[in-house]
């Protein structure tokens, strides 16, 4: 019987649209289910959504719709990019499934029987976006949540605890003794920032919302996130449940794979819920980085997401899967850029591999109308090549292993240069011209060949759309790519066929193309407009006053001429403005929202009026208009056609 590989990724809110962010762990994830099934292992390969909470309730309730009625929504679309990005997951689960339910219900009632659960006050900061609570030294410098950087908020309430506190050794070994955690030098934060300060008991259940799973022995208590999240990993294969009987054959995960910053709740407090149950844990946990843009993560509600039917439309799914793939080293960030994108697009795709395949293709065409013949003369240059290609494949088995998926890839493309570079040793345009070498040409055709068909076997988990399409061009069948022939040579029949096709990586006019994708980017990339509105408490409106109180105060167009740092401060900006009057400077504490170069050119509202003062030691001549968002302060901008020095009233 196969042996068995279960892999996970994250269960994904559905609050908003997916972005290429969460395409990676789902890409990678993929790749490797792939990997393992062509190996002949018995894969469940299980993603899914987690869709309870608070945030999801307020969605729902802005739109008018129950919150069923939301997430089904948005998981359509969850379920439409993963076709498109062809991913194979064996299993989908949505945490509001009968099953799912069930099961949490019963582990949580479990959890209590066996006196790790009791119940307790909880009264702390909390983030709403995050549904997090966070003691006083976790918040960042400007005392806001240590995530998402916006507002908490002080809650008190009822709600049942999970213990965590027995179970710290053991974790504190796992993280340290083990291989659990890839890569293993995140283990000492851990250990340090959380497990030896000693392990605080954790918030699990919740009585303010009421979209969540029922504590089904106290009415008015829902599950809260982490028990419900962490619980579908099990319960997806039946864990307490009748709907699968998959629990025996599966458990343990071989690896289950997620960004960082749901690193502790992984490495920490899923250990402990499944101590806690008597089941064994996990064998691996992959961490990987995020995918950021211009620094920041990609996510929604900081509007710089980047739309992957967007990209796939322009450069197919395969090439954003290479893409995002070979960017991410794991446990680093990855930074997005067009730029980066079209490079790697042009010289990976375009020039390496299509280069090869069309090159060898179109070749095997002009020299032999398409079938090689069965004369043959090797050369002792072909013995070094021949190794390396047959190589490969256990060098990519070992990194996909250990979840290098960027390594994977690079020992890949090490064979596809080493390919590029045979044909410029072997020169098969010079052997074509003389028909004494057509037996010795004949030969250095099939060795590249037969490279192709090691390349693209290798790479059919990665890209496993464009992969077929490279093998029947180079004609290949599908049973010349199985796994246990990767690492041969001469499986290719010696009449080995060709049927020229499209080119399948065509090269990018990248100037054009990052001009054309900025401005689709650019437009698309907006946050929501529901999304700012989200957890934004309008401030009460002040006193009445008077139009003569408000005529004292003197608005004016300006427009910023140049803008430096304050020297000393993390806040200042110091501005010099063209108002309209000979000109003047301004202070500004928004240094943290905006660099010195934003704000150029642009023209602000100018409260002219306002008496001098020093701040940090610079004087400003009064201040210039802007609004406390959650996403920090925003300047108010205005229409560039007011001329500096109109009056705003
Ligand atoms: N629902 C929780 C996970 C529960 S798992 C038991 C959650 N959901 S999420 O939708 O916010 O994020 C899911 C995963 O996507 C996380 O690992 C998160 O870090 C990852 N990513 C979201 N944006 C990302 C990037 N920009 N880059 C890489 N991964 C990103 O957390």
């Amino acid at each position: 019987m196969a042996e068995k590989f279960y892999i996970t990724t994250p269960i994904y809110y559905p609050s908003g649209n997916p972005h290429i962010g969460h395409c990676y762990t789902t890409v990678a994830c993929d790749s490797i289910a792939r990997f393992k099934r062509m190996q002949g292992y018995d894969v469940m390969f299980l993603t899914g959504t987690d869709e309870h909470g608070l945030k999801i309730e307020q969605k729902a309730q802005e739109q008018g719709i129950t919150p069923k009625e939301y997430v089904d929504g948005v998981v359509k679309i969850f379920k439409r990019l993963w076709e498109y990005m062809n991913i194979s997951y064996d299993r989908y689960i949505r945490t509001t499934d009968d099953y799912h339910v069930e099961t949490v219900q019963k582990i949580f009632r479990k959890l209590y029987d066996k006196g790790y659960i009791y119940k307790g006050e909880y009264s702390g900061k909390y983030c709403t976006p995050c549904e997090s609570f966070w003691t006083d030294s976790q918040l960042d410098e400007n005392g806001c949540c240590p995530e998402c950087h916006r507002p908490v908020t002080f809650a008190k309430e009822e709600a049942y605890f999970f213990k965590m506190s027995p179970f710290a050794d053991r974790i504190e070994k796992l993280l340290t003794e083990t291989d659990y955690l890839r890569p293993k030098t995140r283990a000492l934060e851990l250990v340090n920032n959380f497990i030896k300060p000693g392990l605080e008991d954790l918030c699990v259940s919740r009585t303010t919302f009421k979209w969540g799973i029922p504590v089904d022995f106290d009415d008015g208590h829902v599950v809260y996130v982490w028990i419900d999240a962490l619980s579908n990993y099990i319960s997806a294969l039946g864990y307490m449940n009748g709907e699968y009987s998959d629990f025996e054959n599966y458990w343990p995960a071989d690896v289950h794979m997620v960004a960082k910053d749901i690193m502790r709740f992984h490495a920490i407090i899923w250990p402990a819920i499944l101590m806690a149950l008597e089941v064994p844990l996990p064998k691996h946990l992959a961490v990987h980085g995020w995918i950021t843009f211009n620094g920041e993560k990609m996510s929604k509600s900081l509007g710089n997401v980047v739309d992957p039917f967007i990209l796939g439309e322009r450069y197919g799914a395969d090439s954003i899967r290479y893409h995002i793939l070979r960017e991410m080293a794991l446990g680093a960030d990855s930074s997005f850029s067009n730029e980066i994108m079209i490079n790697r697009i042009n010289s990976d795709l375009a020039n390496g591999l299509g280069n090869l395949v069309s090159r060898t293709v179109a070749m095997v065409e002009k020299y032999f109308n398409g079938t090689l013949p069965k004369d043959r003369e090797p050369d002792s240059i072909d013995e070094e090549f021949i190794k390396t290609v047959t190589a490969t494949r256990d060098i990519v088995a070992k990194a996909v292993d250990e979840t290098r998926i960027k390594n994977a890839l690079e020992e890949i493309f090490k064979t596809v240069d080493r390919s590029n570079k045979y044909i410029d040793e072997t020169q098969p345009w010079i052997l074509g011209k003389d028909d004494s070498k057509k037996a010795r040409l004949a030969s250095v055709l099939y060795n590249l060949l037969e490279a192709i068909r090691v390349i693209s076997g290798l790479l059919s988990p990665f890209m496993p759309t464009t992969m077929p399409e490279v093998q029947s061009q180079a004609g290949i069948a599908p049973s010349d790519v199985e796994y246990e022939k990767l690492n041969k040579y001469g499986v290719l029949p010696e009449n080995v066929t060709v049927h020229r096709g499209r080119i399948i990586f065509p090269r990018i006019d990248a100037e054009k193309e990052i001009e054309e994708l900025n401005a689709i980017i650019k437009g698309s990339s907006q946050p929501e407009e529901s999304k700012k509105e989200d957890n934004f408490e309008v401030p009460e409106q002040s006193a009445e006053i008077d139009i003569e109180d408000f005529a004292k105060v003197d608005i004016r167009v300006a427009k910023v001429v140049s803008a430096e740092k304050v020297k000393k401060s993390k806040k200042l900006l110091c501005l010099q403005l063209d108002d309209g009057m000979g000109g003047r400077q301004v202070v500004s504490g928004i240094a943290q929202y905006y660099k010195p170069e934003d704000l150029i050119g642009k023209k602000v509202q100018l409260i002219a009026n306002l008496k001098p003062v020093k701040l940090c030691g610079v004087e400003s001549k009064g201040m210039i208009c802007a609004s406390d968002t959650p996403d920090g302060i925003k300047v108010i901008f205005v229409d560039d056609s007011i001329p500096c020095g109109a009056k705003v009233r």
